[in-house]
């Protein structure tokens, strides 16, 4: 007999959390100026708003926490995260960062360089983060998107949408000669297509281009468990095969990552930056100690490197992704079984509600996603973030909003954190906006607005 899946942890503490009324969550949101981000964590529900540091440590992780030693250079915990880092990752050097950021900072510091120094530089990927984005725009380089035509079809289940479109980046690779393209970098699962996987088969035809051309190839690691669960369960080849072989086949491609560790290292704060060439990480060192810290432990505390070296096990253990990514199937799938379009295949961390779709009558210029987020929460105190024109920004030129191809609240399951109930919770929640959906036609205006990264601080009202 097949018994149902059931999480491989029980809980050992709890914090309470608190519902609050609409006619309270009306004032509350008036009050943060309809922008989520100014709401206080103790006045949402469950807060889907991201799954970055948010999720929960395990007892074996607390424990490591107070076995390291709190030493500026060569702490023991530094140690551990070594041989962790070498075992999972596969990579022999690395510098320890404050969180996924960080590490692309001090990437790029050395790759393209500091001040405007990238200008002329392009560095081709699939679908930049935000921040990775950020740190190369800020540097007057360019990223280039080259992410697959199939990410682009939100109804369409092809299994690897963060795959890069291999025509695009020869493209690229043509117009463009080595020596202007410092590093191409693969985000993996790719967050800003929908926390969609990249193949091996691409990862390996992309690292086989780069090696051709010499254009160091590093991955945004943030979610590599994710990944690697994905390759398993989709892809030709890998269903015998481990977590960890395949997380490490995928890194044996690149010759270094970045990774948020507040994502699949576990835990609450922290981040790597790995390499496969000890040269390489000696250029990188300066910038290392100027930005983060000593290089044995950067911008964390020796306790996060423990704690981190417990998370990177646990986070390639098969019976957690499979709880995992089932809990965030479970939360699209009830989603849908209210009539609610979200973007398909669901994505490993979150799941992205198609706004357009949602809420056809809403225009465009009064931001329908973040409409969205905003009924969302007013309806069952449920946040989630906006992944549309908001954040899309105006263009840096003209001055005018730029209109992604797709407007979505992205609903992230922060690990280990909420039950299945809870998905259960949300999913009603947005069926039931879904069900008064046609009285729904106006959005919101800026009141006001700051020049770059907006969504963070936007204030605004309703356009009505
Ligand atoms: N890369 C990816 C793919 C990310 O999703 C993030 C963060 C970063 C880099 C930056 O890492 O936050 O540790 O500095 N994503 C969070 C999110 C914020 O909500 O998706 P960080």
């Amino acid at each position: 007999m097949k018994f149902p899946f059931a999480e491989p942890y029980r809980i050992k503490t709890v914090e309470a959390i608190r519902r609050t009324t609409r006619e309270q969550r009306e004032l509350i949101l008036a009050e943060a100026r309809y922008n989520l981000f100014n709401i206080r964590a103790e006045n949402v529900y469950i807060d889907l708003l991201t799954d970055s540091g948010t999720g929960a440590m395990s007892s074996a992780q607390w424990a490591e926490m107070m076995l390291g030693d709190e030493s500026y250079a060569g702490a023991s915990s530094f140690y551990k995260l070594k041989e962790t880092v070498r075992e999972i990752l596969g990579f022999d050097h690395f510098l320890p960062t404050h969180q996924g950021r960080a590490a692309e900072n001090v990437l790029f510091s050395t790759l393209i360089g500091v001040g405007t120094e990238g200008e002329g530089k392009i560095v081709p990927g699939n679908a930049h983060f935000d921040t990775t984005k950020g740190h190369i725009e800020f540097r007057k380089a360019c990223a280039v998107d080259c992410t697959t035509e199939e990410a682009l079809h939100p109804e369409t289940d092809y299994p690897f949408k963060g795959n890069v479109d291999l025509e695009r980046l020869e493209k690229v690779f043509g117009d463009f000669a080595p020596d202007h393209i410092p590093l191409c970098i693969l985000t993996v699962t790719c967050n800003s297509s929908g926390g969609q996987p990249v193949s091996m088969a691409n990862i390996r035809d992309v690292s086989s281009l780069c090696r051709a051309k010499k254009v160091p190839l590093f991955l945004d690691a943030a979610r590599f468990a994710e990944n690697s669960y994905f390759i398993k369960k989709r892809e030709a080849g890998y269903a015998d095969k481990g977590i960890r072989e395949i997380a490490r086949e995928m890194f044996s491609y690149v010759d270094g990552c970045t990774m948020s560790s507040k994502k699949d290292g576990l835990v609450n704060i922290g981040g790597l930056l790995c390499f496969r060439d000890e040269e390489l990480m000696r250029r990188a060192m300066p910038f290392n100690i100027m930005y983060e810290g000593y290089n044995t432990y950067g911008g964390m505390a020796g306790r996060d490197l423990g704690a981190l070296s417990v998370g990177l096990r646990e986070a390639t253990e098969l019976d957690y992704l499979e709880s995992r990514i089932a809990q965030v199937a479970r939360l699209g799938a009830g989603l849908e079984g209210y009539g609610v379009p979200v973007l398909r295949p669901y994505g490993g961390h979150a799941i992205f509600v198609d706004a357009c779709r949602f809420l056809p009558s809403v225009p465009r210029e009064e931001f329908v996603a973040q409409t969205l987020a905003i009924e969302v929460y007013a309806e069952g105190g449920v946040r989630g973030v906006e992944v549309g024109a908001m954040l899309a920004d105006r263009d840096p030129c003209t001055r005018e909003n730029r209109f992604p191809s797709l407007e979505l609240l992205r609903l992230a399951v922060p690990r280990r954190t909420y039950t299945n109930d809870h998905m259960d919770y949300a999913a009603a929640v947005i069926g039931s906006v879904y069900d008064r959906r046609d009285r729904i036609a106006r959005g919101y205006r800026i009141t006001r607005e700051a020049p770059i990264m907006r969504h963070f601080t936007v204030e605004l009202e309703p356009a009505d």
